[in-house]
């Protein structure tokens, strides 16, 4: 997800998770970078806005390739550890009750989600 202070990439995955079913509710994971939640499926939640300057990897390869659903707010800071396969998002602001999401999936299974979505 990709989207400046403020546009709703936060709230975005607070709605994400209530899909899931998760329970617990979802804050910002800026100073942890990570936070998981249970829902129908695992959802990792990730702000990696502090590793801009870093090219730390903090396993997300382990967290890409597992069975949950991964959000990366900021994750162009970490774009040579992206999945291959991906749906990039991204967010701005209109104005106080409007915001405008753009989809980009990579990769074909993205793009059949898109589709699924466009339905
Ligand atoms: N789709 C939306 N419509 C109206 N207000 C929104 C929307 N998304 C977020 N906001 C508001 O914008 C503020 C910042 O949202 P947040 O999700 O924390 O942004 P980010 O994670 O991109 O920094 C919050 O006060 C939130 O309530
Ligand atoms: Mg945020």
């Amino acid at each position: 997800m990709e989207g400046d202070l403020g546009a709703g990439k936060t709230t975005f995955t607070k709605g994400l998770a209530e899909g899931l079913g998760v329970k617990r509710s979802v804050s910002s994971p800026t100073f942890t970078i990570i936070k998981e939640y249970e829902g129908e499926l695992p959802l990792y939640h990730m702000d990696v806005y502090r590793l801009e300057y870093s090219d730390e990897d903090i396993g997300f390869d382990e967290y890409f390739n597992g069975n949950g659903i991964s959000v990366v707010e900021w994750a162009t800071f970490i774009e040579d550890y992206l999945p291959d396969e991906r749906l990039n998002i991204n967010i701005s602001y209109i104005d106080e009750q409007s915001r405008e999401l753009k989809f980009q999936a990579v990769g074909t299974h993205f793009e059949w989600v898109l589709n699924e979505l466009k339905r």
